[in-house]
């Protein structure tokens, strides 16, 4: 390593771990200070944000076998989101066609009923049709106005220490996207899971397996840090867990889970691939095979495991 990267390295050390002690002990200031919305950096507006939300929607059926215009997609089901960010789109979605209850689980308290977020439901409810519209209408407290905030009893949004829901036989249909990845006990998210399915159940979750902005000099050597510095640095933050594909079907099992579906969403070059293969500290590759090592991220689906039952 040059003394140029060496020093570059350091300076990243010394920032991050001051942002981790902020997070640590004032994670409300934290997450206004970074203005997090959980979709990223800046405002893309409303209508490019409802756009994201009903791509969501669509990649969820597309996975779950239903159609997306399907107004009765998701008759009647009990829903359950992890790590919704601060706009409950995929929520309100879900009920448009024909969810019972969503009920979002966040380890930050991200959700905000800001003017700009008031426009994005704005903007999901004139962009569906007007049978689910006129569902959608329904999960505020006032019929059809975004800003009067969302009704509990059809979307609920709870803060949880660990971001798990404490749920037992509830759920039909759990959701997650871009939020596996920073979870930091993923043996507890998924024991969580299995609780909370109902018989019958299914769970489908994205997971970005990227460097969310941590790479140093090439794509994924953020899998090189020392697990002991990487957790000085970023354990507070959100930042990813750094696990790769082996440990999250590892997990999952252990909780009597059954796994669906396993699909990557992307790959590292075989070049890319290459360069970094030495640096990846073995840790985080338990139970990944060679050719899973350069995934960009997965689709997961996971039912209860025939021969589990909850509390067993
Ligand atoms: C990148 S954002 C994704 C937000 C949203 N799913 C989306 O697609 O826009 C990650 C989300 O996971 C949440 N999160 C982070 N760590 C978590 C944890 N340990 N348990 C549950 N949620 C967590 C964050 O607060 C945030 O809502």
């Amino acid at each position: 390593m040059s003394p140029t990267s060496r020093l570059a390295d350091t300076r990243r050390c010394l920032s991050a771990i001051a942002s981790n002690l902020l997070a640590r002990f004032a994670p409300t200031l934290y997450v206004r200070l970074t203005r997090q919305t959980g979709r990223g950096a800046g405002d893309v507006g409303a209508e490019n944000n409802a756009g994201y939300f009903r791509r969501c929607h669509a990649e969820y059926c597309a996975r779950l076998g239903c159609d997306p215009e399907d107004p009765q997609a998701l008759a009647g089901l009990q829903v359950l989101e992890y790590g919704p960010g601060d706009v409950l789109g995929v929520a309100l979605m879900c009920i448009a066609h024909g969810a019972e209850r969503v009920v979002c689980v966040d380890r930050f308290p991200l959700e905000r009923l800001s003017p700009a977020n008031v426009a994005i439901y704005r903007a999901l409810l004139t962009g569906l049709p007007e049978g689910p519209r006129a569902r959608a209408a329904t999960v505020f407290r006032e019929t059809g106005e975004p800003a009067s905030g969302l009704d509990p009893a059809r979307i609920e949004y709870r803060v949880t220490h660990d971001g798990t829901s404490g749920a037992e036989a509830t759920f039909d249909l759990i959701l997650s996207r871009a939020v596996l990845e920073h979870v930091h006990d993923l043996a507890a998210l998924f024991a969580d899971m299995r609780r909370a399915l109902r018989p019958g159940g299914v769970a489908v979750h994205q997971v970005d397996l990227k460097s969310h902005g941590l790479d140093r000099q090439m794509p994924f050597d953020f899998l090189s840090w020392p697990g002991w510095l990487y957790a000085l640095m970023y354990s507070h933050k959100g930042f990813p867990n750094r696990w790769r594909v082996g440990l999250y079907r590892r997990w999952a099992e252990a909780a009597g889970l059954e796994l669906k579906a396993l699909a990557p969403t992307g790959m590292l070059s075989a070049s890319e691939l290459a360069a970094v293969r030495p640096r990846i500290r073995p840790e985080l590759a338990t139970g990944t095979a060679d050719d899973e090592l350069g995934w960009l991220g997965f689709w997961m689906e996971l039912v209860p495991a025939r021969h589990t039952a909850v509390g067993d």
